[in-house]
């Protein structure tokens, strides 16, 4: 296949959906996208432009944040799920690891990859071989093990996060943000290790982004968001190729490369919403 994802079948599957906060606030205005089983599918997006809320709707954590899925459906292999609670998702093979990698600063790295497994119900053994699984994954975490969360790097703490979402052996993971606050040389490290993750274990990801570029780089699929809408959508390579992508999101051009500002300031054409 050209994008290399080596399945058709699709897992998630987001229609039309509209997100309302606090009965009035407007936010998802009909967004829609397909996660493909084996695939990196990239939603990307400006802050603010509703990647954050759209994996809170799928994972039905938007309650607590005032807010409501008003319209559309969110369909997990073929069943309905909006209606479900977290745990119950996690238990279909779907989990979220949040923006801001949320760890629990008081125990140690392990424990909190330990705290991923608690829904399971296979025993000690196959939670210790887990242990060591996402230890090959991420060796640096296997060094770290004994230290406690809150002292450990940004990076290391996402890596913990990614690491006791695996711990739940899912299917799915909503990643959100993964390069946030990290230097790029540790942005490209969490992303081969998503790829491998990907590869060797299978797992899907659906990926909220604002680093188009290197999120390109390692997706398969791509969508991106502007003020909750889905202005455009692809295969990665198709959208790395996009002249309106590569001067709004990537900051090349063909009549070179676009500083920071002249893309702030927008000509903002946008060709794809005219
Ligand atoms: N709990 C909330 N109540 C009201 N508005 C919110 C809430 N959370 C997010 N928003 C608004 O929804 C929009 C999309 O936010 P978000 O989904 O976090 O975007 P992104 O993750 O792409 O940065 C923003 O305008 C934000 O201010
Ligand atoms: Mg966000």
């Amino acid at each position: 296949m050209l994008d290399g994802v080596k399945s058709d079948e699709t897992l998630l599957e987001v229609n039309n959906i509209e997100v309302i906060y606090n009965h009035v606030i407007l936010v998802l205005k009909g967004v829609s996208l397909t996660v493909r089983q084996g695939g990196i599918t990239a939603l990307l997006g400006g802050n603010g432009a509703g990647k954050t809320t759209t994996l809170k709707a799928i994972s039905n954590l938007l309650h607590s944040e005032r807010g409501e899925v008003t319209k559309g459906s969110i369909v997990y292999k073929g069943e309905r799920v909006q209606d479900l609670d977290p745990a119950a998702l996690v238990k279909k093979g779907v989990i979220q690891v949040m923006e801001g990698r949320h760890c629990f600063e008081h125990l140690t790295v392990e424990e909190n990859l330990l705290t991923g497994a608690y829904t399971r119900r296979d025993g000690k053994a196959a939670v210790a071989a887990d242990l060591e699984m996402v230890y090959d994954y991420f060796p640096r975490l296997k060094e770290r093990r004994k230290s406690q969360a809150g002292y450990t790097s940004g990076g290391e703490q996402q890596m913990v996060a990614i690491g006791r979402a695996l711990m739940s052996r899912p299917e799915t993971i909503l990643l959100d943000e993964p390069s946030m606050g990290l230097a790029p040389q540790l942005v490209e490290q969490i992303f081969e290790i998503v790829k491998a993750v990907n590869e060797g274990e299978g797992v899907s990801f659906l990926l909220a982004e604002q680093n188009t570029n290197v999120a390109l780089r390692y997706a398969h699929q791509g969508y991106i968001l502007e003020n909750g809408r889905v202005v455009m959508e692809g295969t990665a390579q198709e959208l790395r190729e996009n002249p309106d992508v590569k001067e709004f999101y990537l900051g090349v051009s063909d009549e070179g490369r676009k500083s920071f500002r002249d893309v702030r300031s927008y000509r903002r054409r946008k060709r794809w919403l005219a």
